[in-house]
């Protein structure tokens, strides 16, 4: 069987992060044949249409290949303000510059860990407008909104609910499929 590869992306720089730890646990659920490996957005600059005429931050063109090359792409994103954290918008911003948009066509998964009670959910539905720009092609269900994080990992940054850590390898599961769908 042919290897299938997942980029994990998540929306939080903390060391600590409940994205990131989500993120980790989609990465040891993943089946037999299939690689996931989890991105860093902390080289990314802020974004400057300035520096762009110049050219693409070697760091942006890095990333852009790495989504590029997944057959699959997993978004972890917490929720700032109702909406989409700064880090991960901004990162976006600076891919969606690239001359063969790396999201265009892509199938993707989201979820989200949030210490409020809606997990993400705003935030969530914020980052699907976008990508309905970008034409990623983003999986529907199932929807995974971590609510009261901190309830869920402990400090090391372990998930310690079963029922979440279900989720998250039923969305990745979810998503494998998905992409085979779009590929036949
Ligand atoms: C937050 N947090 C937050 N939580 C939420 O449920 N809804 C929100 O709108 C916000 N807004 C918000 C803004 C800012 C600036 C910060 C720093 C935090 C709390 C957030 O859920 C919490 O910090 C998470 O731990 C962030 O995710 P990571 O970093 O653990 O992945």
């Amino acid at each position: 069987m042919r290897h299938f590869s997942i980029l994990g992306i998540s929306g939080s720089l903390r060391a600590a992060s409940y994205n990131t730890a989500a993120l980790r646990v989609a990465q040891e659920s993943v089946g037999e044949g299939v690689h996931m490996t989890i991105a860093d957005l902390s080289a990314i600059p802020l974004y400057n249409d300035d520096v762009r005429l110049e050219g693409l931050p070697l760091s942006v063109l890095s990333l852009g290949e790495q989504i590029a090359s997944a057959d699959a792409v997993m978004i972890a994103t917490p929720e700032y303000n109702y909406s989409i954290p700064g880090v991960l918008k901004n990162a976006i911003d600076w891919l969606s510059k690239i001359e063969k948009q790396p999201f265009d066509g892509k199938p993707m998964a989201i979820l989200g860990a949030s210490m409020g009670p809606w997990g993400t959910a705003r935030s969530q539905y914020d980052l699907r407008k976008v990508f309905v720009f970008l034409n990623a092609h983003l999986l529907n269900h199932p929807e995974i909104m971590i609510a009261s994080a901190h309830a869920r990992f402990d400090a090391e940054g372990n998930m310690t609910d079963e029922k979440t850590h279900e989720m998250i390898a039923a969305q990745v599961a979810a998503l494998q499929e998905w992409a085979m769908r779009l590929r036949d």
